[in-house]
């Protein structure tokens, strides 16, 4: 019966069926751990979980890395694509935020530039630069690193968190490209080509459950707080890089 009913609605399907079956039954979706259930092909959903919650790699941004740099957000400030962390992180300190977008036309953008070749933003404007979820995209990252140096004011801090352990983003994929993962040694190297190390610092947040979870699209709330917060330096599933551009330093415009 159940090879019957697994014939009939295709694998990817069945298996989306049974994960929604034992989430509602359950309540929690978790049995993906257990026994044999990790013999599958198709994840357990393929939409980082944006449809049921929060990413797993989302809760390691907001909970750990932009709460801890919250500080930082203030004055004029930079994001990619949207302003959602500079709003959330960044509340009454932020005086100006702008938003950068790679394609013309996008609705709230306020700036449209690659930032591999962005000569028309003027050189120290900026006090915060957040890019989370965007390096990846850009080929040219040192070309990219040295423009968000150029742009940031001196003093002013770069925000940045790049994945480690991720399955493709399609809509970026497609739209832009996707290139790259990173380990926290690749990110020191290329921020250091731009920035000074003393003035850089890398983190990274993770363990092989969190990995899993994520690239299964499970959602923060399906793992427990211990869970997400065992730390183990082989599995960086995200890695937070905070940079901050030396006060002496006057880039010419
Ligand atoms: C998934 S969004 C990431 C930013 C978003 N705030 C977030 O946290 O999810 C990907 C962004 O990468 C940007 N992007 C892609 N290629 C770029 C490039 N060469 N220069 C600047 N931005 C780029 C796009 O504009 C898009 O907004």
């Amino acid at each position: 019966m159940k090879t019957l009913v697994r014939r009939l609605m295709g694998d990817e399907c069945y298996q989306q069926a049974q994960v929604t079956l034992l989430h509602e039954l359950g309540g929690v979706g978790l049995d993906w751990r257990w026994g044999n259930s990790l013999r599958r092909v198709h994840p357990i959903r393929r939409d980082f979980a944006w449809q049921s919650g929060r990413p797993i790699d989302r809760s390691y941004t907001e909970d750990c890395f932009l709460l801890a740099h919250r500080a930082d957000i203030r004055g004029r400030a930079l994001e990619i694509g949207d302003d959602r962390y500079t709003r959330k992180f960044g509340g009454e300190r932020v005086i100006i935020s702008d938003i950068l977008h790679v394609n013309p036309g996008m609705g709230g953008s306020t700036i449209q530039a690659d930032l591999a070749d962005a000569k028309h933003i003027p050189s120290n404007r900026y006090d915060c630069a957040i890019l989370t979820f965007t390096l990846q995209f850009i080929f040219d990252v040192p070309a990219a690193l040295a423009t968000l140096e150029r742009i940031l004011c001196p003093g002013g801090v770069l925000l940045v968190i790049v994945p480690g352990i991720s399955q493709i983003a399609r809509y970026d994929m497609d739209n832009w490209g996707e290139f790259w993962r990173f380990t926290s040694l690749s990110a020191r190297r290329l921020f250091e080509q731009v920035f000074q190390a003393e003035d850089i610092t890398v983190t990274t947040y993770g363990n092989v459950l969190a990995s899993l979870a994520s690239l299964h699209g499970l959602h923060s709330t399906e793992l427990t707080t211990a869970e997400l917060d065992h730390w183990d330096r082989d599995y960086e599933l995200v890695i937070g890089i905070r940079a901050v551009k030396r006060p002496d330093h006057r880039t010419v415009a």
